[in-house]
């Protein structure tokens, strides 16, 4: 008897633990002995491609990759097959729908379902895409932490072990120093990864894009510091949180966001224009909270998340995203999981932690 056909995608940035979960989905596949796992490279662009980019993925393809940081099926943020890009003779792009199109392809090549992992962009394209009659099951994954239907997305506590060892590294120069140092990490909307990092490392200051700062109350945390005798400072920010009103970065034509980094730079800056006196030194994380290997928190929550996606797919239960809520992994429909956005509310118990012990967020 032919096996069904599955068809997995990785959309949006990658980050620790993709790998894992395509190696749970072949391994889950494999043992059921019903179904073939294939990838689609780049997101759905794999698809599209003429001839298609279509990958087989068997036990021995995925064999030792949960350890792997990346994707093996890679990925991209430019592949919206909804809003997809089209480069005219003229040099301009033109940005078309082509997700009926994709829909046809992915039939007429016999898949029977679809796998797509990825964050809150690519979740909301599953959804358009279920509505229009795929059989689609998504796999929550960001670094940012910021889908608000599950509560751990794989990769997120990665990042926050990688920016923490990084802080605890920033405390020691700045202390022989006496210097005040800034660590800017990721975070887009969402201040997650500072907030842990703030806490893990024992940060002075957490800024975050939840919670508008003030230069005064800064430079305030900064001078008691030094009057006390402690003579260092260690801040962790989050790379969307806002100076003046305002992100940091740069938006360059064909980007759907700006491409956030600078925010650290921008309030050193600012603080010395303020009048801090101190030595201001600024350390920008960026894609390294993103690459490596998955510690092993993510590596299993990976692989749960695969196992799960692939019994969605067994028992037909299309349109929903599997996730992690109160230690169950379990799954949501697709139209939930994207409803809302998981920022850091106020009345988070971490943020009353972080004042209890504390951490300044910087306001007024
Ligand atoms: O959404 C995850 C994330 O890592 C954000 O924290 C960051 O702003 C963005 O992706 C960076 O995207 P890119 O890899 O396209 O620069």
């Amino acid at each position: 008897m032919s096996k069904k056909k599955l068809l997995v995608a990785t959309g949006g940035g990658d980050c620790p633990g993709l790998n894992a979960v395509i190696r749970a989905i072949v391994k889950s596949a494999d043992r059921n002995g019903e179904w073939e796992v294939y990838g689609s490279m780049e997101a759905f662009n794999g698809v599209l491609e003429d001839p298609p980019e279509i990958v087989h993925l068997d036990n021995d393809r995925v064999q030792g990759i949960h350890v792997k940081g990346g994707t093996i099926i890679k990925t991209t943020n430019k592949g919206n097959p909804l809003n997809y890009p089209i480069q005219k003779e003229n040099g301009e792009t033109e940005h078309i729908d082509l997700s009926d199109k994709l829909i046809e392809r992915i039939y007429n090549m016999g898949f029977e379902a679809v796998i797509n992992i990825g964050g809150d962009g690519s979740q909301k394209i599953s959804k358009a895409l279920f509505d229009k009659g795929l059989n689609i099951v998504g796999v929550p994954k960001t670094i940012d932490n910021d889908l608000s239907s599950t509560d751990l997305t794989f990769g997120f506590s990665t990042a926050v072990q990688i920016a923490t060892d990084s802080f605890d590294k920033l405390v020691t120069t700045a202390s022989s120093h006496n210097r005040v140092m800034i660590l800017e990490v990721m975070g887009r909307n969402a201040g997650w990864i500072a907030l842990h990092t703030a806490i893990a490392g024992g940060a002075e200051l957490c800024l975050i894009p939840e919670v508008p700062f003030k230069l005064e109350t800064i430079a305030n945390v900064i001078e008691s510091r030094y009057d006390e005798g402690t003579g260092f400072v260690n801040i962790v920010i989050a790379e969307g949180a806002q100076m003046d009103g305002k992100l940091v970065g740069r938006k360059e034509e064909g980007d759907e966001n700006i491409k956030l980094g600078g925010v650290g730079n921008a309030l050193r800056f600012a603080l010395e224009d303020y009048g801090v006196k101190h030595d201001i030194r600024v350390a920008v994380l960026g894609h390294i909270q993103r690459g490596g290997s998955p510690i092993a928190f993510d590596r299993i929550l990976a692989s749960a998340f695969g196992v799960r996606a692939f019994e969605l797919v067994r028992d037909g239960k299309y349109g929903h995203m599997v996730n992690y809520k109160n230690n169950l992994v379990s799954y949501t429909t697709l139209a939930d999981a994207t409803s809302s956005y998981n920022f850091v509310e106020v009345n988070n118990y971490l943020i009353n932690t972080a004042k209890s012990i504390g951490l300044s967020f910087g306001v007024k």
